[in-house]
């Protein structure tokens, strides 16, 4: 029954669909023809910060991006706030997967960050120094306001995620998207990161990360996803993230031990 309702589509008048940032109903993304995945309902809660767990290849970047429409669906509805993706892009920030931007021609830090204001420029794209003021706060606001004249390729990984993470913060969204925002950045970078993500949340803001750090997903989140393919399980980090939905994901990639120990900090 539910099964069916998922494939006629999202029904407007779902009250947990019209209040969710981002709520997701049967989607199923492929590479040529081979699921990534399969038949996915999410429902992001507002004001939540939302780990998207799995082990590689599990489909986690896939999600977001289907969330976002850069890659399209095979099936299955997307709407956030309520409302059509394609009307409320300008509501949502993104943070790719690191690695995934290739830096071949020179751009500055600061430029990178205005580009996070592009709609607040506007088709002529005049930057006025309210517009350098807002990008230099957001740089502050991750730690590197003094890289801003630095070329982005020249910066260390853990310093472009911040970069990127500042120009997400430019934007003013709603809802924020981030693929793996802690990956190979070092513990003080992680704090300030965690800092930043947590102010956006005290703002009223939703954000859903993807996480691999099974250790502290119950310090920095208080919803889970959990995906290998198809969703596993989802809800509240003390309903959902427990021995046996980890065991469900990961199956044999965890080790029993490993899995016990999470469990047992968990209580
Ligand atoms: N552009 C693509 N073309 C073909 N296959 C792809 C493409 N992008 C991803 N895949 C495949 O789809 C599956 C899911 O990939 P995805 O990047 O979503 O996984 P992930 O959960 O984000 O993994 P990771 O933890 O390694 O980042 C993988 O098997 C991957 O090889
Ligand atoms: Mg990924």
């Amino acid at each position: 029954m539910v099964e069916l309702a998922a494939k006629q589509g999202v029904r407007p008048t779902d009250p947990s669909v019209q209040a969710s940032p981002l709520a997701i109903r049967g989607l199923t993304v492929s590479y040529n023809q081979k699921p990534a995945v399969f038949s996915v309902d999410m429902t992001v809660q507002l004001g939540s910060m939302t780990a998207i767990i799995g082990p590689n290849g599990a489909g986690k970047s896939t999600l977001l991006k289907a969330a976002l429409g850069i890659v399209r669906p095979v099936s299955g509805q997307v709407t956030v706030f309520g409302r059509p993706l394609e009307k409320q892009r300008a509501r949502i920030a993104y943070v790719p997967q690191r690695a995934s931007v290739d830096w071949d021609f020179p751009t500055r830090v600061i430029d990178v960050v205005l580009m996070g204001l592009s709609r607040e420029l506007g088709l002529l794209g005049r930057v006025r120094m309210r517009h350098i003021a807002k990008a230099m706060d957001c740089l502050n606001r991750v730690g590197m306001h003094d890289f801003a004249d630095r070329q982005i390729g020249q910066l260390s990984g853990g310093q472009q995620q911040r970069v990127f993470l500042a120009r997400a913060l430019a934007q003013d969204a709603d809802l924020y998207l981030l693929d793996e925002p802690f990956a190979g950045v070092d513990a003080a970078t992680e704090k300030a990161i965690i800092a930043v993500l947590k102010s956006l949340k005290q703002a009223g803001k939703t954000v859903v990360a993807v996480h691999h750090d099974l250790a502290t997903v119950t310090d920095y989140f208080d919803h889970v996803f959990l995906i290998n393919t198809r969703k596993l399980a989802a809800g509240p980090v003390d309903e959902a993230f427990t021995a046996e939905t980890l065991q469900a994901t990961y199956g044999g990639r965890l080790a029993t031990a490993q899995i016990d120990q999470i469990a047992g900090a968990l209580g």
